[in-house]
């Protein structure tokens, strides 16, 4: 039948392009087309009911809510792991000396490998595929038992609804695969800004509320949170043979469609491990997720076979965690801070902290209702947390701590009200209807705005000016040298040698960083302009949507809307944006005074001489810096990618390149240098 062979096709192609968008980042077609296949298909299964099989892409948005979670037996438990209670790399040893001793090994045998890995902090689940297809997905509930939660997790597209790689090998086959749902940063971040303008209470932290949402009965509620997914693990198989290691079968499990985080390490012996540990540690506040510490697998099956379990705990596996992300502190004022938007935040001034590895000093109470809510005050005893955000927060007050009037027992501060005016420039402050949050009404003639305006258009995703810091733009502001972004390229080395604490050397370092900005990217140009809801991912949406910023600039909030996850507060705020004719006018001074980017004719077929080519950097080049590398290769529709793989079109090598340089070799991949990039960036 047609009908069926179609749809089949279909079905084939969204699975292969969700693949490719949402666990490898690399889309080969635009969204415009993945839409236009996924309506063919949506038809399809309308006209023909039966062809609307579990594993289509159309089931991903939900389904009608359910009164109770039924249970699932796990036919191999899921287990947890014990977790190493001392948080110094030492704890690296204990666990290596326990694992040794357990195998009976002499002091003098090599030294063991095991697997190293990020241990996230989400929520465990269990994915049944049965022939290849995803059957059923359940919770860890008590190891035995869980929850059946399959309409919610089939939302998650990160998740594949049917394995890669169909071949008859999984024809009988029974395939659980464990692993963590989690909620990346910013899609967290970016919920709670959303929360914030519905004037709704805010999330604590990016694990709850993923837990929450897979615990939602309505799998429609679940289909509007982004949820990740990482695989570390396999539960019940049969009828596929399981890779000799951990690594190897966490690689296997990559190929077959699922994510795996790409930091994991293979380590031999205790120092490894806590090289691992270490090194960890110091990114921890970099990654794009939460983890609360690592987790050491011995890398053998058969040697894991060989240790087994000990009280439901595999002797073969240990949880390393970080110190505590929370502390106690004491609040001595509370200040109010006047954000780019105009926001007003008032922040909490506290008793100096050591926290999340950093002494905390300041925290944020995000806005009036948040802190009402929390009724911080000054005096009050509070708990810190310095984690994902990497701005700590004040999480709670201890009101048990409060301090109280001698004379009458009530307490010696009153609860915070927002003031009237804007400390920095005077403009009432006012707060709409439908938001959180009270703002300046001041717009850019606030001191306060123009100098968050200014330090997100040089900040790094953006414009990236280097050396364009607080203290300068500061001074920029209160000297009236500069009233838009625009100004600064018409800064000359006078102007900002005048400055304090600048010498001619670094004006003229600073000048040429205001000038190299000026190569640039659309969805970067975008970002910069710090549109209020757009933040790097929707600029990226929308420069490969419009191709240029002036089809961006006159769109209309119904076609804002077509863009990939583009709402319409989202839309709303940019046509708002646009309408100001001075926003128009920055833009256009911008493009005057030389900033630039190539243009992306239609949504993929591009003018850019690197569109479609990956590159590997590596060593040090003569002149630019790694950032302005990548910058020049990305503005002219290139790739950069950390590992040299047979896909790498180009390694780039300076001076002391490594093992990168070795692998080009191995796998024939062109190394070329700086010059050569420039001529390729040239078009020759
Ligand atoms: S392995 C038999 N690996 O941490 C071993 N767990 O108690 C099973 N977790 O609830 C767990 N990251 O959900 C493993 N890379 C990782 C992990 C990980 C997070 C969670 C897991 C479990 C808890 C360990």
């Amino acid at each position: 039948m047609q009908a069926h062979a179609r749809a089949q096709a279909l079905r084939a192609a969204l699975a292969e392009h969700n693949h490719r968008y949402y666990v490898l980042d690399e889309p080969s077609i635009s969204d415009a087309q993945y839409d236009a296949i996924f309506n063919e298909l949506v038809e399809l299964e309308t006209a023909h009911p039966d062809l609307r099989t579990l594993d289509s892409p159309t089931q991903r948005v939900g389904g009608a809510a359910l009164c109770v979670f039924a249970s699932v037996a796990h036919q191999v438990p899921m287990l947890s792991i014990r977790t190493e209670t001392d948080t110094t790399a030492a704890g690296a040893t204990a666990f290596d000396e326990r694992v040794r001793n357990a195998l009976a090994l002499p002091a003098d045998a090599p030294a063991l490998e095991y697997l190293a890995e990020l241990k996230f902090d989400g929520l465990a689940i269990s994915l049944r595929y049965e022939k290849g297809v995803l059957v059923r997905a359940a919770t860890r509930g008590d190891g035995q038992t869980g929850e059946d939660v399959t309409q919610n997790v089939r939302t998650i597209r990160q998740i594949p609804l049917k394995l890669n790689a169909l071949d008859p090998q999984f024809s009988d086959s029974i395939i659980e695969v464990r692993g963590e749902i989690y909620m990346r940063r910013d899609d967290f971040s970016a919920l709670n800004e959303a929360q914030d303008l519905a004037g709704e209470e805010r999330y604590v932290n990016p694990r709850n509320t993923a837990a929450g949402a897979i615990r939602q009965l309505d799998s429609s509620l679940t289909a509007k949170r982004r949820l990740s997914f990482f695989t570390y693990g396999l539960g019940e198989v049969v009828g596929w043979q399981i890779p000799a290691t951990q690594a190897q079968m966490l690689d296997a499990l990559s190929k077959l469609g699922f994510p795996v985080e790409s930091s994991r390490s293979v380590c031999i012996g205790a120092n490894a491990l806590a090289a691992f540990y270490n090194a960890v540690a110091q990114r921890r506040n970099l990654l794009p997720f939460e983890i609360d510490g690592v987790v050491y697998k011995l890398n053998s099956r058969a040697l894991q076979n060989e240790l087994g379990f000990v009280s439901r705990e595999p002797r073969w596996a240990v949880a390393h965690k970080f110190p505590p992300e929370e502390a106690l502190s004491i609040v001595e004022t509370i200040d109010v801070q006047v954000g780019r938007t105009g926001a007003i935040t008032p922040v909490a001034r506290l008793r100096p902290v050591f926290v999340g590895g950093a002494t905390v000093t300041n925290a944020t109470l995000h806005n009036e209702d948040e802190l009402a809510r929390k009724d911080v005050r000054v005096g009050d005893t509070v708990i810190i947390r310095r984690a994902g955000d990497v701005i700590p927060e004040v999480v709670r007050s201890l009101p048990e701590f409060r301090p109280l009037s001698e004379t009458d027992g009530t307490p010696l501060h009153q609860a915070w009200r927002v003031p009237a005016q804007c400390p920095e420039c005077g403009a009432a402050v006012l707060r709409a209807e439908t938001e959180a949050v009270a703002r300046c009404s001041g717009g850019v003639s606030c001191p306060a705005q123009l100098r968050g305006a200014l330090l997100h258009f040089a900040s790094r995703r953006a414009m990236d000016i280097e050396g364009l810091g607080d203290k300068i733009v500061e001074q920029m502001v209160a000297n009236k040298m500069v009233r838009s972004p625009a100004d600064l390229y018409a800064l000359g080395v006078s102007n900002i040698a005048a400055l304090d604490r600048m010498a001619e050397k670094s004006a003229t370092n600073l000048l040429d960083a205001i000038e190299k900005s000026k190569d640039t990217t659309l969805a970067r140009f975008i970002f910069s302009l710090g549109i209020r809801h757009v933040g790097e991912t929707t600029a990226k949406d929308l420069a490969k949507h419009f191709g240029d910023i002036d089809a961006l600039m006159d769109a209309p909030g119904d076609a804002l809307s077509q863009v990939h996850d583009v709402g319409p507060v989202v839309a709303a705020s940019i046509v708002a944006f646009f309408a100001q004719p001075n926003n128009k006018e920055v833009v256009e001074l911008l493009r005057a005074r030389g900033v630039r980017w190539f243009v992306q004719v239609g949504m993929q077929g591009a003018t850019a001489p690197l569109t479609g080519k990956t590159f590997v950097l590596t060593g040090t080049l003569p002149s630019l810096s790694r950032d302005e590398a990548q910058r020049l290769i990305e503005a002219a529709g290139g790739k950069v990618t950390t590992s040299v793989s047979k896909k790498t079109h180009f390694v780039l090598a300076g001076d002391e390149a490594g093992s990168k340089l070795t692998k080009a070799a191995e796998l024939g991949v062109t190394v070329i240098d700086e010059a050569a990039l420039h001529a390729l960036l040239e078009g020759k």
